[in-house]
């Protein structure tokens, strides 16, 4: 007689149906056909059935130094051990040295607070922007992600019907979530990246507070500013008196170890970080130049931005960054040589197989991020990409890849991550999967 056999797999999603909101948990990462993965070192996930994915997806990017650095995990160990348990009240010994050695990395940061996500630290970065210069208005760039809160949840991956701008040359809100207040529209303003004319409209109205930005658009792949444009936004943030907030989340320590703002040459007044500052562990940091850090605590209550959280700080996930941290400025020329010659031969071999193709594709790459657009060109915007980038065949190649073990996140446009784990036989591998998925593709 047949009988159905259930997998360990579809159980544990009937369950996850049954009792998780959505089906798993942060809905971002619901992928079609869904997968369960058990374990992850270096280069590589494993799912349940034990099938093996050479990993670019690096869970949204911190894996920078790779899945379950050993440095990393024995620091944690090693604190754990210690019984330097979370204890909420005074400061610990490991607090200063953190804040140091973040200072000593990123030299455009003078003082430094923390979190333990990225969306907290871009949150904070907002209010002591308001805190500073007693304004409300935000802007910020239309295919930029800074976190799931209420007043940067807006304009990610919208259709171009949805990108054109007013009479007045304003882009239209578009909320990626339900449920934020009307109210918050009033001061959220979206203009498209690297157009400093549209930038410079809404700065002149004198309402903004802060521009904040990924320096690097790097939630719709990798879209570069153009010559000039870093800069101009300083400039215009200087002439109109609002603050200048790189959101580093995604670029920092993953292209250098002084932030994607040591290689721009462009100094922000805030900076957030998160994801590579803890390689995989919840840490989330805010900094910049002092006279801004100081509202944190100004003396005058009614001008104090309030930082607060239980966890902030916690022992295991400082221990992590320092961990984190030590390693890639110990190692430094060697760590960031090696991603960047991986990334350059990933970007080499996929020109080299996509140039074979009847069908347009642009390989753009910073450092060890890189990313196949189907499209002629290499996009100055999220409106470019979405009026030219085939987005049906770029979803069906990462699922080609996908079944046959190359993790890339199966969402078009999404960036690949390459770690310090990743060796040139990995890319080699990667790129000989490719030539067979493109043969039938
Ligand atoms: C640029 C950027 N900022 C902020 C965030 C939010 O960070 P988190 O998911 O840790 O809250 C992200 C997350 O993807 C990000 O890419």
């Amino acid at each position: 007689m047949a009988h159905k056999t259930v997998s360990a797999a579809q159980e544990i999603l009937e369950k996850n149906e049954k009792y998780i909101a959505g089906g798993v948990f942060s809905l971002n990462r619901k992928i079609d056909p869904m997968r369960v993965f058990v374990r992850a070192k270096g280069a590589y996930v494993w799912d349940i059935e034990g099938k093996r994915y050479t990993d670019y997806h690096a869970a949204f990017a911190p894996y920078f130094l790779g899945h379950a650095d050993d440095d990393v995990d024995q620091a944690v160990i090693d604190i754990v051990k210690d019984s330097a348990s979370l204890f909420g009240a005074g400061t610990t010994p490991w607090e200063a040295e953190l804040a140091e050695l973040l200072v000593a990395c990123v030299p455009t940061l003078e003082q430094v607070q923390v979190t333990n996500t990225g969306s907290e630290a871009t949150a904070l970065a907002l209010r002591l922007a308001r805190a500073v210069t007693g304004r409300d208005g935000v802007l910020l760039m239309q295919g930029g992600y800074n976190g799931w809160e209420d007043e940067v949840a807006f304009n990610l991956m919208d259709p171009p019907e949805r990108q054109q701008p007013d009479s007045e040359g304003n882009l239209p809100l578009n909320p990626i979530s339900a449920g934020i207040p009307a109210s918050v529209n009033r001061n959220v303003h979206v203009v498209q990246f690297n157009d400093l004319e549209a930038a410079e409209r809404q700065l002149a109205g004198g309402e903004i507070a802060a521009v904040m930005l990924e320096p690097i658009l790097q939630n719709v792949g990798v879209v570069k500013p153009e010559p000039g444009y870093l800069a101009g936004l300083r400039r215009l943030c200087d002439e109109y008196g609002a603050l200048l907030v790189f959101d580093e989340v995604k670029t920092g320590f993953r292209h250098a170890l002084g932030g994607y703002q040591s290689l721009c040459g462009v100094t922000p007044d805030l900076s957030t970080f998160g994801k590579a500052v803890a390689n995989g562990y919840p840490m989330g940091v805010i900094g910049g130049k002092k006279a801004y850090m100081q509202h944190f605590s100004h003396p005058d209550p009614s001008r104090r931005a309030l930082i607060a959280g239980t966890y902030n700080g916690h022992p295991v996930t400082v221990a992590a960054t320092l961990a984190t941290l030590k390693k890639l400025k110990s190692r430094e020329a060697e760590i960031y040589g090696h991603t960047d010659r991986l990334g350059r031969l990933m970007e080499e071999g996929l020109k080299e197989l996509f140039a074979a193709q009847d069908y347009p594709t642009t390989v753009v790459r910073q450092g060890s991020a890189f990313v196949v657009y189907f499209m002629d060109h290499a996009p100055r915007d999220w409106l470019d990409i979405a009026r030219h980038n085939d987005m049906e065949r770029d979803v069906r190649y990462r699922k080609a890849l996908l079944d046959e073990g190359v993790f890339h996140f199966p969402v078009a446009t999404k960036q690949g991550s390459i770690s310090f784990a990743h060796t040139e036989k990995d890319i080699a591998e990667t790129l000989e999967i490719t030539e067979k998925v493109l043969a039938e593709l």
